[in-house]
């Protein structure tokens, strides 16, 4: 069993799709082990996408993260890094595979509906920056 972080981003809890998004999940085996609603501020958000922060879209990333509430979600399952990655589709919309959240979702590879984490190891960094051990049931 693996745990990854899922990110319901800004643009797709505008849209209402927060039960749509979900339902991908739990209808490909993730099961939510943990779940809140929060507005990121600058700082957490910059912290959060450190690992970006020398990228030309730093900025444009860090804006768009905190210009509305998000979802944040553990995900519990078999592979369950790779799998949410599958569901997600690639990263720009545009290359996104028919059926995938952010084909179906998202807008724009700024606005695209979803974060995933891409390694077991950022799961674990990424799940500890949201949820005490306490919160993951
Ligand atoms: P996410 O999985 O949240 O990780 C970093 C985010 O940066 C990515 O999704 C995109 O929304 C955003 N981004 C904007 N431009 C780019 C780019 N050229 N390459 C990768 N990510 C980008």
């Amino acid at each position: 069993m693996e745990q990854t972080l899922s990110i319901i981003k800004p643009d797709a809890v505008k849209k209402g799709v927060i039960g749509k998004i979900i339902d991908r999940f739990e209808s490909n085996g993730l099961r939510v082990a943990a779940l809140k609603k929060l507005q990121l501020s600058t700082k957490d958000a910059k912290e959060f996408y450190a690992i970006h922060k020398d990228r030309p879209f730093f900025g444009e990333l860090v804006e768009f993260m905190t210009s509305g509430p998000v979802v944040v979600i553990v995900l519990e399952g078999e592979n369950a890094v790779a799998k949410n990655r599958e569901l997600m589709g690639a990263t720009d919309p545009k290359e996104a595979a028919k059926g995938t959240i952010r084909a179906d979702f998202a807008e724009s590879i700024d606005a695209n509906a979803v974060h995933g984490s891409d390694s077991l190891e950022n799961a674990n960094n990424e799940i500890k920056f949201f949820f005490s051990k306490e919160e993951i049931l």
